[in-house]
Order: structure tokens, then C-alpha cells, then sequence
């Protein structure tokens, strides 16, 4: 067995409340984000989760504290010399860690790391980030792996024209042109929410950024950044597993601090396969009134529905009656490799591209599966929820980069569930 393991059993129905944790997608920009200013950053709502770790420990790394005083909160202390310089094992180990590049080579005059690695999901090229540095005035050379930003006489603010909204690439950029003489436009930005927490994280710091969230992201650079006290969003994609867990388990939740302005889309979709959701009090009430319907989706940038989500609505519609497509319009290829996984369930899917088409059955059954990422992850974890047996979901290491308790979460609104 490869590693710590999740062991389900058939369960439902799901009944009570979650709380949901801070955005993993979020906090590790905002993390790149704090080595804009010298000094003092707090974070609250903090996911422990092995992502924020790696990130933790490339801050350490070139120079900085990073400390966890209480649950949820995380502290880090950015001295004046950091060295803008992270080490290759840690670079190379997350691909978010190419975030750091702009606002290291902002700050410092020049950042040198590597090539970011990270979910195995074919190729993941990151010219959009370097040709938006390049805009800024910044110098790029990749030798053997190893890229070199240099930008000795500081950055100058450009109209930065993407050719793809690329969440990283914007982000990159963002906090790059923050500390640039002048203006930045960013066209064709990303629009993702954790986009918008970005930029207000940077305002609250000094910065001066109107637009994010839209298309067209308008930047007055600024000569020195503070730092600044902030609280992550809540993550929208742990919200549409616990959504995935009650569709597929049958039942009613709440899931408590939910954005539900965040998941529109999403939550549209599903309500066309017959789970019913509402924006509550507390966040976002949904209940599951019996065995969903099938219904064909496409992945799109936000506000489309994720790709993150695909593995999700995957397995709801493994076990949904009729047939679904769904279509991956984001990665060129390779987000498929869990089918296989739930194929030892007995689900019945044909992949042809980046077609994905779905019959589903009435129930599952349990296998020993692998999870080969974080959201493909959590998928057979819920797929379980219907699958008669055990079923065994190893590599939950993976699981683990990216949700904190999920097994405990699932536990307590009835599942049948435990780590082994
Ligand atoms: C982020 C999310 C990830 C999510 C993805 C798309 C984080 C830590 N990760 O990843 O969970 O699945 O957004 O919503 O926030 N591309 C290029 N060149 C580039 C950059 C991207 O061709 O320079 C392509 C990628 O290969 C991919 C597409 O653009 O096909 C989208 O990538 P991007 O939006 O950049 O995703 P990430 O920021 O890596």
C-alpha cells in the first residue's frame, strides 16, 4: 500500500453542519505575497494541510519565521535580506512555488529557482508567467531547469495582455506589478475569487489595485508595501466535496461559512442533477431528495465551473441514472487517470480526449483504489460513500496536501470512514 490510507463504507444519510476551511488555492499566493513587505504577516482561517507546509518551508528557506501560534492562525516574519533564491527540492516540489517569482524579482532586483513541478497532470508550461514578467521589464533566462529573473534597475508598470486567463500567470503578475513604476493593466486576467483575495490582501498591505475579479485588473504601482492582517476565503472546492458527499450519499448539510456567490455555476449544475441548494445563514444548506440525474458538463475558467470540481462531479455522475459528458477544457491532457480508479468500482466510463462519458450505475462497489492527486483524491473517497463493501483509497497523502480533516469532517455528518 502506498503510504496512509481512507477506508470507506457505504453510508448515508449525511446529516449536519461543517465548517469550511481557508482556501488552499488562496493562502499559498497570499504566502508568495507576504515577501512583498519587511515585517510582520498574520493569516487567519489557515488550512493545515500539507501545501501550506511546502510553501511554509520555501518562505523558511530564504530567510523567513513562519509559526502557527494557534489553530488557523499562521505568523510569518519577513526580514529586510531575505534571499530571493529558494532551494531546488522545495521549488521543484509544488507548482504554486512559481508565485513567488514575481514578487521575489519585484522586491529584490532578481529571484533565481526552479522549475516548479507538482500534480502529475501532463504538461503545465509557465511562459504566461514569464512573458508578463518579461513586459515589466523584467530579464528572463531558463538554463537546465533553473530559471533567472533579474530586473536590476526595478520594474516598470506595462499593459500586460494574457492570451489565456491562467490563474498563476495573473497572480504572478499582480504581485509583481505592485511594486512597479507606473501603471499595469492586465487584460484577459483570471477571474477566480482567489484572484480577488489576492489583490485585497495587496491593497490592505498598500497596494493599489482596482478590477480583480473581472477581466481587466488595473495596477498603480507603489514604491514599498506593508504588511498586513488577513483572512482567507473559504475553500470552494472542500464545499463541493462535501456537496459531491451529500449527492452521491443522499441527505441534507450545511456547510458553514460557504461562499455561496463563489460556486454559482457549480451549484446550478447540480441543481439541474436534482441537489437542491440555498444560501443560508450559516452559508450554504443543501439536500440530496434522492438518486441524482445525469447532465452534461464543461470545464471553463471561472466563472465556469472548475476543472478542480471535474473529479467530483465525475463520481456523482458514476452513480447517477443516464448518461453525462463532461468535457476538460482547461488542461490539454492527463486529468482523467482516476476513471481508471473508479473502473475497480464499477463505474462505467468511456474516455475519448477530453470527453469523459458517463453511464451511470445504481450503486458502486468497494476496491482498493489509488488516489493520483488531491481532488481525484477525494473523489473515490466519495464515491465510496455509495459503494457496496469496503472501499480502500491509498495515497491520501495526497488528500492530505489539500484538506485538513477530511475524514473527520465526513465522519461527522454520518460517514462511515476512517484512516488507516
Ligand atoms: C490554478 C489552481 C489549480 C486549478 C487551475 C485552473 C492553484 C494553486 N492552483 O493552477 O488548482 O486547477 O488554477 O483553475 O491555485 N498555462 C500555460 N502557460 C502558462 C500558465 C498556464 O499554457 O504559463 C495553461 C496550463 O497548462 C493550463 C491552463 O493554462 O492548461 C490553466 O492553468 P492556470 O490557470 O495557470 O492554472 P494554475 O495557476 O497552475
Amino acid at each position: 500500500m502506498e503510504g496512509p490510507g481512507i477506508l470507506v463504507r457505504a453510508s448515508g444519510p449525511l446529516r449536519g453542519s461543517v465548517t469550511l476551511q481557508g482556501a488552499k488555492n488562496s493562502v499559498l499566493k497570499l504566502l508568495a505575497a507576504t515577501t512583498l513587505a519587511q515585517g510582520t504577516t498574520t493569516l487567519h482561517d489557515v488550512p493545515e494541510i500539507s501545501d501550506v507546509g511546502w510553501m511554509s518551508d520555501l518562505l523558511v528557506a530564504m530567510g523567513a519565521t513562519v509559526e502557527r501560534p494557534g489553530a488557523g492562525t499562521l505568523v510569518v516574519h519577513m526580514p529586510a535580506d531575505l534571499v530571493p533564491e529558494p532551494p531546488y527540492e522545495l521549488a521543484a516540489r509544488m507548482r504554486a512555488s512559481i508565485v513567488v517569482l514575481g514578487p521575489l524579482v519585484a522586491r529584490h532586483g532578481w529571484a533565481r529557482m526552479a522549475l516548479p513541478g507538482g500534480d502529475d497532470f501532463g504538461t503545465r508550461p509557465i511562459d504566461l508567467h514569464l512573458r508578463a514578467l518579461e513586459q515589466l521589464g523584467v530579464t528572463i533566462t531558463v538554463v537546465d531547469g533553473v530559471v533567472e529573473a533579474r530586473a536590476p534597475r526595478g520594474l516598470v508598470g506595462a499593459p500586460i495582455a494574457l492570451d489565456f486567463p491562467s490563474v498563476g500567470a495573473t497572480e504572478n503578475a499582480l504581485m509583481a506589478a505592485v511594486l512597479a513604476r507606473g501603471t499595469t493593466v492586465i487584460d484577459n486576467a483570471a477571474r477566480e475569487p482567489e484572484i480577488a483575495d489576492l489583490a485585497a490582501f495587496l491593497n490592505r498591505m498598500g497596494g493599489r489595485i482596482v478590477g480583480a475579479g473581472s477581466p481587466t485588473i488595473r495596477i498603480e504601482g507603489v514604491d514599498e508595501l506593508s504588511p498586513a492582517d488577513h483572512t482567507l476565503i473559504p475553500d470552494r472546492i472542500e464545499a463541493a466535496t462535501f456537496l459531491a458527499a451529500v449527492a452521491i450519499a443522499g441527505g441534507e448539510i450545511t456547510l458553514c461559512g460557504a461562499r455561496p456567490d463563489h460556486m454559482e455555476l457549480l451549484t446550478h449544475k447540480l441543481g439541474q442533477m436534482g441537489l437542491r441548494t440555498s444560501p443560508c445563514s450559516e452559508g450554504l444548506w443543501a439536500y440530496a431528495p434522492g438518486r441524482l440525474a445525469a447532465v452534461d458538463v464543461s470545464t471553463l475558467p471561472y466563472p465556469g465551473v472548475a476543472t478542480d470540481y471535474k473529479p467530483l462531479l465525475v463520481a456523482m455522475l458514476a452513480v447517477a441514472s443516464g448518461t453525462g459528458i463532461v468535457t476538460e477544457n482547461i488542461f490539454s491532457s492527463g486529468r482523467f487517470r482516476y476513471i481508471d480508479e473508479l473502473g475497480r468500482m464499477g463505474a462505467d466510463i468511456r474516455t475519448e480526449g477530453h470527453h469523459a462519458v458517463i453511464s451511470g450505475v445504481e450503486r458502486l462497489r468497494g476496491a482498493v483504489v489509488t488516489a493520483p492527486d488531491i481532488r481525484a483524491g477525494a473523489a473515490l473517497v466519495v464515491a465510496g460513500l455509495r459503494a457496496d463493501g469496503e472501499t480502500l483509497v491509498t495515497g491520501a497523502h495526497h488528500i492530505d496536501r489539500g484538506y485538513e480533516g477530511l475524514v473527520d469532517k465526513l465522519a461527522a455528518l454520518g460517514a462511515d470512514i476512517s484512516r488507516v
